[in-house]
């Protein structure tokens, strides 16, 4: 297949990339870099042994979007293009709608004029909004707690309607649960500007000396060790599950729309987490527990069996895994 990734030089676009390009497909990433750098493309064509092409554009382009769909006759599109902070998203609501639904609006005109009719969203964990039961499964009912939520569920639902309208859509929203770790090789992985909101490539940072200690947010919840606990994923094995859901989609039954949980289906509390990069790194991570962060859920975890049945499916890596290869792309960082 020719397949379109937009946000495909960002970290799980860049990831996907490889995956989709190893398994024999023909890849093409279209992105803005307002959050990546071209650099990461000529270490993704490191990895494969041959360029990709990057196309630079925003997908609310739509001539260009028009003009990429047509000249490489795509055939499916990977939308990972979109804005992801929850804190930014609190403070410019209308940037965010802008960019991940207005973007998203775009990209399936496109799509429509261009005729395909092919779609794998990257969508978020964070539509099911405070948990009522764990494991979050898709049954769960879906809220927003916050503008990017917010944007993840507009576009979800819109993605729904346009299935509905016309029965020759077929879209898969893949429910990310927390994506960490990078590349085997070390060469690609998550490279947050500024100060890192989340806690893996924070964890990484202390752990290089960059940062004096990781601030725990919140040591009362009702977990087991008091720590909030998530379902850390893989990007490695996030990346196969792209792959998954294309496969499904040219099948027999991926016709209409289609919401997948992409995660392991285990939870972790940040002092695991703490610990197994200290394993994995051979280095102290101090930290200290601070109060909770607003908006912070106690746990959150996927049910993964509709990925495992539907889309054969299923992580294979261990939060060592994701430690080890997040503390080896750590250092390679520091070299560049
Ligand atoms: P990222 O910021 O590394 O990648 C996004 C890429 O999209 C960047 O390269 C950026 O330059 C590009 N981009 C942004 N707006 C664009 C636009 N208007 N036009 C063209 N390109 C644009 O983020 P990521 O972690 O790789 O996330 C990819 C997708 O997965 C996002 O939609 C995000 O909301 C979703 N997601 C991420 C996580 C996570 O924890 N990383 C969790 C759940 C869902
Ligand atoms: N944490 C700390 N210290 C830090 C950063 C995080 O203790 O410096 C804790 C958080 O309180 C939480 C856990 O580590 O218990 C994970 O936090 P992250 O910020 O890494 O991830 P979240 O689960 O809060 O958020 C992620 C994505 C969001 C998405 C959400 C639900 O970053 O975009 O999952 O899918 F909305």
């Amino acid at each position: 297949m020719n397949i379109l990734l937009t946000g495909g030089s960002g970290y799980i676009g860049s990831h996907a990339a490889v995956a989709l390009a190893q398994a024999g497909h023909k890849v093409v990433l279209y992105d803005n870099l307002s959050n990546s750098q071209l650099d990461v493309v000529s270490r993704v064509g490191r990895i494969l042994g041959y360029p990709l092409v990057l196309i630079e554009g925003d997908v609310r382009a739509p001539d260009l979007l028009g003009q990429a769909l047509r000249e490489h006759s795509i055939d499916a599109v990977v939308h990972f293009a979109g804005l992801k902070a929850v804190g930014e998203s609190v403070a410019q609501p209308l940037t965010y709608y802008d960019n991940n639904v207005t973007g998203t609006q775009c990209l399936l005109r496109a799509m429509h004029r261009c005729g395909v009719r092919t779609l794998v969203f990257s969508s978020s964990a964070t539509v099911y909004g405070e948990p009522r039961y764990l494991p979050l499964d898709e049954r769960h009912p879906t809220s927003a707690v916050n503008p990017y939520g917010r944007s993840k569920l507009h576009i979800e639902e819109m993605l729904s309607d346009l299935a509905l309208s016309d029965a020759s859509w077929r879209i898969a929203c893949l429910r990310y649960f927390n994506p960490v770790g990078a590349h085997e090789s070390g060469l690609i992985g998550e490279d947050p500007n500024g100060i890192p909101n989340n806690l893996m490539p924070y964890i990484a940072q202390v752990a290089t000396g960059r940062r004096d200690r990781v601030s725990v947010f919140g040591g009362d919840y009702e977990t087991p060790d008091g720590t909030g606990v998530r379902d850390y994923i893989h990007v490695t094995d996030l990346a196969h599950g792209h792959l998954a859901a294309l496969n499904f989609l040219a099948s027999a039954s991926g016709v209409g729309w289609h919401a997948f949980n992409l995660g392991t289906g285990k939870g972790h509390s940040v002092l695991e987490v703490i610990q197994a990069f200290e394993r994995a790194s051979g280095m102290k991570v101090p930290y200290e527990i601070v109060a909770r962060r607003a908006g912070d859920v106690a746990s959150s975890y996927a049910s993964s069996d509709k990925a495992r049945h539907m889309l054969g499916w299923q992580a294979k890596l261990g939060l060592d895994e994701m430690c080890a290869s997040a503390w080896r792309w750590q250092r390679y960082c520091a070299q560049l």
